[in-house]
């Protein structure tokens, strides 16, 4: 099987797609595929190794193919637009379409679904570069961009002082931005996996212990520590489990979806779900169905096939 891994990207995330590619392409059995590797860059150019692409040659490449593993993070990526792409294209390509990608990525648009299905999400609100300097301080709160991911641009705002600039950071990242209230609990990851014939596998959750925030740093510095499974009590895995597959069927995912929550007192909150997660071998999503029974490898294997099915 001739198999297309694409990395980079024109986001913040540039350098964890990167690693997520680089990782996924050296994984795959060789004996069973052939991997072409192509790497967007943060202008947005395309280049196989050395050579640069058009956007046309980097499709006809691509339409050499029997499949893509689009491993971008964030928009120009994983807010489905590289899935857009390949449909277009007519080269299959693994894991979620343009619809599931593009919900996922709004996380504005992620809570209304959370909150339709009786889903608990933080209290916040929507703001724009025009709304943003009306936004009347009410205490502590955590303000993102609506669509990024990695942390870029998050800020936790403990003083009012350091709203407006906080609001910046958001605002140069996307036009619009949340102000969410701060949740406190456990940091559950659920991974969830579709299968073609409609069945979804759930892995063992993972749980991150970090001192503080898990901001950019913690992520990809390695103070880290990943649980898995995390120590929850039957009852509450359950309501995870159901609420990160209901997450997943109202999106329209498919492939692996990781749905990451805030365990609470009164409950799980979601935080956000990602139809691209982070896919190195050590990152949260590939290391749970590991976890599970299923080595990386075989992992990116069946994502393939399956999406060949
Ligand atoms: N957005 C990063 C890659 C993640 O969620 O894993
Ligand atoms: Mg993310």
């Amino acid at each position: 099987i001739r198999v297309a891994v694409i990395g980079g990207g024109q986001n913040c995330e540039h350098e964890v797609s990167l690693a997520s590619a680089a990782s996924a392409s050296a994984a795959f059995d060789r004996s069973r595929f052939q991997v072409v590797e192509l790497t967007i860059g943060v202008d947005g150019s395309w280049s196989h190794g050395a050579e640069l692409l058009t956007l046309g040659t980097a499709i006809d490449l691509l339409q050499t193919c029997d499949a893509v593993l689009p491993l971008v993070h964030g928009p120009r990526g994983e807010d489905g637009t590289l899935a857009a792409l390949c449909e277009l294209a007519g080269v299959p390509c693994v894991g979620s379409g343009l619809g599931a990608g593009a919900l996922a990525m709004d996380k504005w648009v992620t809570k209304l679904i959370a909150q339709a299905h009786g889903i608990g999400v933080a209290d916040g609100v929507l703001l724009t570069a025009a709304t943003a300097p009306s936004y009347g301080w009410d205490g502590v709160v955590v303000v993102k961009p609506v669509a990024a991911g990695s942390s870029q641009g998050v800020s936790l705002v403990r003083e009012e002082r350091d709203l407006a600039a906080a609001l910046d950071a958001a605002l140069a990242l996307d036009d619009r931005v949340l102000v969410e209230e701060v949740v406190v609990g456990r940091e559950i990851d659920l991974a969830v996996l579709g299968r073609p014939d409609g069945s979804r596998v759930v892995a063992p959750a993972l749980e991150i212990v970090v001192d503080g925030f898990f901001d950019f740093d913690s992520k990809y510095g390695g103070s880290a520590d990943f649980r898995i499974p995390a120590a929850i009590d039957a009852a509450e895995l359950k309501g995870l489990e159901d609420a990160a597959v209901t997450m997943y069927d109202a999106l329209g995912c498919a492939g692996v979806a990781r749905v990451d929550f805030f365990l609470t007192e009164s409950g799980p909150v979601l935080n956000e779900v990602n139809t691209i997660p982070g896919f190195t071998e050590q990152s949260q999503a590939p290391k749970m169905f590991a976890a599970a029974g299923t080595p990386y490898p075989e992992l990116l294997e069946l994502l393939v096939r399956d999406a060949l099915a």
